[in-house]
């Protein structure tokens, strides 16, 4: 697989918490300070271009309220031929349901071959379905937004071997909040939200795991990280200790201010979707 090229982001112009959809937005509607939620977003796309790719925007659509978290509603990638292919989620929310038929749109006119998962199982893109920088394999979370048989799926959509990874917490509730993948050798873990057998194969997988503590897993969200061409990564702010460990192994690290979006269970990963 190459490494991606570009990320497709939305603005966060209807971007508030009205519900409660993961433990980190409790007691936070209402709380939403937007006017810094917006620059705080406008610095994300600022690292993203720093970090060398190009930045695509679809226009967020109104009352989805979550609409920045682009990595969800869709899963994107290269199939076995080298073809675009995005699959839509099922997500476990229905209000973020509308928010697949925005992506869907998007990625049909831009030239995805864009499909459709039957049944009944839930799949929420690439908050759980994470590619292995540079290899054809993906990483599966499952557990809490995502059903383990979907996976069968898209490992043949992809033609791609999936590796299930079962999410033994509520509190992280999607992949891409205990594990990021940073390149091929080197990934940003937090222990305690895998099981033993799922860290054993991360570890088989990853020369190199930089295992993240409580405090920056929690409160920083340190593994909704997001890595570029193998060298840069955009991390959010408060994290001293895995910013410094990945500079130490020589990547260049931009740190990011998400507050406002940690609010709502999600930061620097989720609110982009990788694209090939
Ligand atoms: N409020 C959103 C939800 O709970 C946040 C999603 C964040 N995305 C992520 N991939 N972690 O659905």
């Amino acid at each position: 697989m190459p490494l991606p090229r570009a990320v497709l982001v939305c603005p966060p112009d209807c971007f508030d918490v009205v519900d409660v959809k993961n433990p980190f937005m409790e007691g936070q509607q209402g709380h939403v300070d937007y006017r810094l939620a917006k620059r705080q977003w406008h610095e994300v796309m600022r690292a993203f271009e720093q970090a060398g790719v190009e930045v695509r925007e679809l226009p967020p659509a109104p009352g989805c309220e979550d609409m920045v978290f682009c990595a969800n509603p869709v899963f994107a990638g290269l199939d076995g031929d080298g073809q675009r292919v995005c699959v839509l989620s099922h997500m476990r929310f229905s209000s973020r349901q509308p928010e697949v038929a925005a992506h869907a749109r998007w990625y049909r006119e831009n030239g995805y071959h864009v499909v459709e998962i039957a049944g009944p199982g839930l799949f929420e893109g690439s908050g759980d379905a994470l590619w292995h920088p540079g290899r054809r394999l993906i990483w599966g979370g499952y557990g809490q937004r995502t059903s383990k048989e979907v996976y069968a799926k898209i490992s043949r959509v992809f033609d791609a071997p999936v590796i299930p990874l079962e999410l033994k917490t509520e509190l992280f509730y999607h992949l891409d909040t205990c594990f990021c993948p940073v390149d091929e050798r080197t990934a940003l873990v937090y222990p305690p939200a895998l099981t033993g057998e799922g860290l054993e194969l991360l570890r088989q997988a990853f020369p190199s795991v930089i295992e993240v503590d409580d405090d920056e897993a929690t409160h920083a969200m340190a593994c909704n990280a997001a890595a570029f061409l193998g060298k840069y990564v955009v991390i959010p702010k408060g994290a001293p200790k895995a910013t410094a460990r990945l500079r130490e192994l020589g990547f260049q690290v931009v740190e990011v201010d998400t507050s406002e979006f940690l609010k709502s269970g999600g930061s620097v990963f989720c609110m982009k979707m990788y694209l090939f």
